[in-house]
């Protein structure tokens, strides 16, 4: 079954268990630093492992990471930071990209939407890869959002909670 089929049905079964983020994340980074010539700088500082299904959530890493290096020119940096907070982790993904239009910015975690305006949808793609990420990271009692001016890159924050709040 699709993800997303699962996703609107309510089955996306999620496994939990202890997962450590900023490996993780040098494990997604060191996994597409391959395919491109974008430049990766790691600032990662999540000390604590979070209980949380390490897969999903390295698909949401992944998404994050492709559509920072989809949406800005070669050799441009992409900085990815972890921190941990009194109640969970928090991962950012910031590129130095085309941006989002600010009238854009709420709906691109929607089901399907890709920004139009100025030719972005030259990049192939289905608008899928945010709206699945926003469920994986809402179903583990997480939020995710995003910050850009566009024109001058964009920067998707997500938290994660150390101890599942969600529904399994
Ligand atoms: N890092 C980014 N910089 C600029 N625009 C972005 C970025 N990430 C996502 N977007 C915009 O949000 C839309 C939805 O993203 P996504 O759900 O991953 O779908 P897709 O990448 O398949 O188009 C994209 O089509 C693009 O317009
Ligand atoms: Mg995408």
């Amino acid at each position: 079954m699709l993800d997303t089929t699962k996703i609107s049905e309510g089955k996306l079964q999620l496994t939990i268990e202890s997962v450590n983020i900023d490996e993780l994340l040098r494990e997604r980074v060191e996994e597409i630093r391959h395919t491109t010539s974008h430049r990766f700088d790691l600032q990662l500082r999540a000390a604590d492992p979070v209980m949380a299904d390490g897969e999903r959530i390295g698909q949401v890493i992944t998404n994050l990471l492709s559509n920072a290096i989809k949406y800005s020119p070669g050799e441009t940096t992409v900085t990815v930071a972890s921190s941990s907070f009194a109640d969970g982790i928090r991962v950012s993904v910031q590129d130095e990209g085309y941006g989002i239009p600010e009238g854009d910015l709420h709906k691109v975690f929607d089901r399907f939407f890709r920004v139009t305006s100025n030719n972005m949808d030259r990049f192939p793609g289905m608008g899928l890869g945010l709206y699945i990420s926003a469920q994986i990271i809402h179903r583990h009692g997480g939020t995710i959002d995003v910050k850009s001016q566009y024109g001058q890159g964009a920067v998707f924050t997500f938290t994660l909670p150390y101890l599942f709040s969600g529904q399994n």
